[in-house]
């Protein structure tokens, strides 16, 4: 890989050169500071230092030494939350379903002597991480925890961004679902506490349509008539990345095989993209699924013009207040053709406490409250999330307001994780650009596949 790649991958959301990008000319003595920091101020780079700004990124990222942020972490005390008082900042994306916004205020109830609050930073998670990445670069005291997207713990952790939890994790191990965990862990140490999980869903208008058995019956029942289309997330964004990835992994495909190889130039990939594409044309999916992200589907779902809609679990509860009430019903994600096993991806947040807290033991309260088994039953009744609690998913209770639970857990059990990478967010990147560029008709299956692979194998080459 030569500089300008390196460069380049790195620009499209490397940790180390979003603070290049904004470079004054960089010195020896910046060599052990995180680039972030030193380049913050503003002249363009000069050759010299963007040689070493490569060094640098090379040899930050070249093996072993990725993770000198995470080493020097300071760890989370388990004991801190008995005492703690004051005020409490979580920052996260959209609080679409209302469980950021309820779990602070019965916090702060149940904890009088800490107030809560909970601030929006994006719409969606792809802005979510870049109002975050933006305050902890900047060593922002704002936020005490950040809801983190399970796609960003390697980045956030090898930045040394978050408070080591792996002993509160530890402590509460017992009553969290064991991938749940995994997805908190980088270099074998925990960096969060699972809040919620998440695994995809297809809503269907039981009257028009029938159950999703396989994506290929999905997609020619949903062309049938007008009224019986599909919606999904298919604006270039992270959500375009898993909408492809759950057809990919149903269709046995994958995109880095268990060394890490890539493995996504495959006629799995070529199928579903061209199997995704030939929906638009037939219009098994609207067009308009282009510009949608969740919310946006769930809305044009609302509308009561399709047949089926993928979308999370949250949106059961709010789909349940509109007319549509009674209409629809829940299924798991269909295998691909009935072939290969039926395959999501696991989705879901976790709780990161900020490495610039300065109340960090209101946070570990904070977290011992929401991981309780009494409130990830509320996680359930009260917002239709996915609890990281087990025994939750059979409470009858639970099963009064989300009779879909059982199928759920099956669901969040048998998903698949994304990439697991500290350039997580430019591996997306190829991939949700590279299957936007076949869907909007700008490249060919062929060259777009081509694309990902390089784009994927450029990016994984910076660490
Ligand atoms: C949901 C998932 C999250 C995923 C995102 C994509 O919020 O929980 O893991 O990255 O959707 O839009």
């Amino acid at each position: 890989m030569d500089i300008t790649q390196l460069l380049d991958a790195a620009r499209h959301g490397h940790p180390l050169t979003s603070a290049a990008r904004h470079g004054r000319p960089l010195t020896v003595a910046d060599r052990g500071r995180p680039l972030a920091s030193a380049a913050r101020r503003g002249r363009p780079l000069t050759v010299a230092a963007t040689a070493l700004a490569a060094t640098l990124l090379l040899s930050a990222c070249g093996g072993g030494a990725a993770t000198p942020g995470a080493e020097k972490a300071a760890a989370a005390d388990p004991t801190s939350g008995a005492n703690a008082s004051g005020n409490l900042t979580i920052c996260g994306g959209k609080d679409a379903s209302g469980i950021y916004k309820g779990t602070a205020a019965a916090f702060s109830k149940e904890n009088p002597k800490i107030t809560a609050k909970y601030t929006e930073i994006g719409a969606t998670t792809d802005e979510a991480r870049t109002q975050a990445v933006q305050r902890l670069e900047g060593k922002s005291t704002e936020c005490d925890i950040f809801m983190l997207d399970v796609i960003w713990t390697s980045e956030f952790a090898s930045q040394g961004w978050l408070l080591d939890q792996t002993k509160l994790v530890e402590s509460n191990k017992d009553r969290l679902i064991p991938s749940t965990v995994e997805t908190t862990k980088y270099k074998e140490r925990y960096w969060g506490s699972p809040f919620f999980t998440n695994a995809g869903l297809i809503y269907y208008a039981k009257g028009k349509v029938a159950k999703p058995e396989t994506w290929t019956q999905l997609y020619a029942e949903a062309a049938k008539s007008a009224g019986n289309g599909y919606v999904y997330q298919g604006k270039q964004y992270e959500g375009l990345t898993v909408n492809f990835l759950e057809l990919l992994y149903s269709a046995g495909g994958e995109v880095l095989d268990d060394k890490g190889e890539v493995k996504v130039d495959s006629p799995q990939t070529r199928k579903v993209l061209d199997f995704m594409a030939e929906g638009l044309k037939r219009g098994s999916a609207d067009r308009a699924v282009l510009t949608y992200n969740e919310d946006a589907t769930r809305l044009a779902y609302e509308s009561g013009t399709f047949g089926y809609e993928r979308n999370w679990p949250h949106v059961y509860r709010l789909l349940n207040a509109t007319k549509l009430a009674g209409t629809f019903d829940v299924a798991p994600l269909p295998s691909f053709d009935g072939t290969s096993k039926a395959s999501g991806v696991l989705g879901g947040w976790n709780l990161g406490i900020s490495a610039h807290s300065t109340n960090p033991g209101a946070a570990v309260s904070f977290i011992n409250f929401a991981t309780t088994p009494d409130w990830q039953k509320h996680v359930a009744m009260d917002y239709s999330q996915a609890p990281v609690n087990e025994a939750a998913y059979s409470d009858p209770e639970v099963l009064a307001k989300m009779p879909f639970a059982k199928e759920l857990l099956a669901s969040v059990k048998g998903s698949k994780p994304r990439p697991i990478s500290p350039v997580y967010p430019q591996i997306s990147q190829a991939i949700h650009k590279n299957v936007y560029a076949v869907l909007s008709g700008t490249a060919s299956t062929d060259e777009a596949v081509k694309k990902m692979a390089e784009e994927i194998k450029s990016a994984k080459a910076t660490f």
